[in-house]
């Protein structure tokens, strides 16, 4: 089991009702729930058949008994099933794709659903959209796996649109972060990679989107 799917299954509550798991590809999640004993309802979506019917075998591979997980073939967050899960799980996913697929379901704009969130690009647009739309975000998780650090985000509606900075929108509130060794390195990181868009910027490129970059490597 990798470290970003332990990491998510760990933020699920044992009180919660039932979680979604969106674009649940191999079902990874889904069949650790069913496997530990999660007592609440599991159900897994995902807009392609072929990786829905994978996570279906892996979960008769595992042993997770046949009605256990509800699959659904679906475009984003099941309306149909929303009173049957309080977690929603987006993880896999780029940061835009994530807000779209939580833009597109105005019902989880609701205090009564938590969501999970773990963007493998572009998590500034994504804590951007949550901060200004009310989400509030309770823990930025860091996880290193194979070289990679990623980024897991805990939040529900609370209707009031948190302040962040510019490089907090990259990389999260220090003091909501687990650890602050891969804190550190996270930032490196990112001082890395805006740099080396500065340094490849050709002189025509975009000059507010450069001195946005610039600010934030100057911020690190
Ligand atoms: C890279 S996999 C991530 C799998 C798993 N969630 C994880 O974190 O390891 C992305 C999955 O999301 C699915 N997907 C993409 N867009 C989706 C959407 N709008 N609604 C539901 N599933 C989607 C894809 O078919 C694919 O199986």
């Amino acid at each position: 089991m990798d470290q970003r799917i332990d990491c998510i299954f760990k933020l699920i509550s044992n009180e919660s009702k039932g979680i979604c798991d969106v674009g649940t590809d191999h079902g990874y999640l889904p069949i650790r729930l069913a496997a530990e004993g999660f007592s609440g309802n599991i159900i897994a979506t995902d807009i392609n058949i072929k990786p829905l019917k994978r996570a279906e075998s892996n979960a008769e591979n595992a042993d997770v008994s046949g009605d256990r997980i509800t699959f659904c073939r679906c475009d984003g967050l099941p309306e149909h099933l929303s009173d049957r899960f309080d977690t929603a799980v987006i993880a896999g996913m780029g940061g835009d794709l994530i807000c779209s697929i939580i833009d597109r379901a105005d019902w989880i704009f609701s205090d009564r659903y938590s969501l999970i969130l773990q963007p493998m690009t572009r998590p500034e647009v994504l804590r951007y959209y949550l901060v200004n739309n009310g989400f509030s975000i309770s823990s930025d998780m860091l996880v290193e796996d194979r070289g990679r650090i990623y980024q897991i985000i805990k939040c529900s509606f609370t209707s009031v649109n948190d302040s962040y900075s510019d490089l907090e929108l990259f990389c999260g509130k220090e003091s909501r972060c687990n650890d602050q060794h891969l804190y550190k390195s996270l930032l490196r990181k990112i001082k890395m990679n805006l740099n080396a868009i500065i340094a490849g910027s050709a002189s025509s490129d975009d000059r507010s989107r450069i001195a946005f970059y610039r600010s934030i490597v100057g911020e690190i």
